[in-house]
């Protein structure tokens, strides 16, 4: 049986897409991510990239989707107070040097605002527009007002030139494998980590973000594009617009 689940791309309006699907060894999330490969992994470039784009070197970061923290423990190094959210407690287990909350990014209202909101790991290319809006609006709600969004999306140009490879570094080998394009700037796929014996897939569909479809998806959230961080435009600065829109109703979710 092939452990790839295929696009669903005929589902009813108003159901939400799932971002993904994973196999292998351990706890995987929701979206597919295996926690135990992510704990194996280091920091690349995206800690001196939100560093860089921030409004102080020291400001106030909250970071949607944090996994394990691979990116975390390196922003607290940097002298950032950081408050991590994933929806994965067993991900969450992994952090020791800030605040954990664990919630989903779209039912968060911690109500308190930070100088900085990250979204990133291509969180972004969710297919489903009404997902992406839930993702985004809660940047928008706890950014404050001179603050900013730092976004990490799928590289336009990667849509297209996509292909089947594989790599190795550091003991992991890396396999994309499974490319379909099911429609018009969807591209499904699956990636395949290997460490020793231990395997494991993930599977997704991302849609690519065109330059007008990024702007307004961010505007119907509250916010305004201001730069590309990175010459492959894969990582992007937003401000918000106003005030922000209002979370669900809740109290403060911290853990
Ligand atoms: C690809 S992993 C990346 C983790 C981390 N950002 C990194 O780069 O190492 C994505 C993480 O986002 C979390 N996640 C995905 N969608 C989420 C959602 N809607 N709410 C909360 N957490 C979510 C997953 O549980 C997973 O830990």
């Amino acid at each position: 049986m092939s452990d790839e689940r295929p696009a669903d791309l005929g589902r009813p309006e108003g159901a939400r897409a799932p971002a993904g699907y994973g196999t292998g060894p351990g706890v995987i999330t929701p979206d597919g991510c295996p926690v135990d490969f992510y704990a194996l992994l280091s920091p690349g470039r995206e800690p001196e990239i939100v560093h860089a784009a921030a409004t102080s070197p020291a400001a106030s970061i909250l970071e949607l989707g944090s996994g394990t923290g691979r990116v975390t423990a390196a922003l607290t190094a940097l002298g950032h107070r950081v408050v991590a959210v994933d929806e994965s407690p067993e991900m969450l287990a992994h952090i020791t040097t800030a605040k954990t909350v664990c919630a989903r990014i779209e039912d968060l209202a911690l109500g308190e605002r930070f100088d900085l909101v990250l979204l990133a790991s291509h969180l972004i290319n969710v297919p489903d527009e009404a997902g992406r809006q839930e993702l985004l609006r809660c940047c928008a709600r706890h950014v404050l007002g001179a603050g900013c969004v730092v976004i990490e999306q799928h590289a336009p140009e990667w849509f297209a030139a996509a292909e089947e490879t594989g790599s190795e570094s550091n003991g992991i080998a890396f396999r994309l494998r499974g490319i379909s394009r099911p429609a018009p700037d969807l591209l499904s796929a699956t990636v395949e980590y290997q460490v020793g014996d231990r395997l494991w897939t993930q599977s997704f569909t991302a849609l690519r973000l065109g330059e007008d479809r990024l702007r307004r998806t961010l505007a119907d959230a509250g916010l305004a594009f201001d730069r590309y961080l990175t010459d492959d435009r894969s990582w992007l600065r937003a401000v918000p617009i106003g005030p922000g829109p209002a979370g669900p109703a809740g109290q403060d979710q911290r853990t």
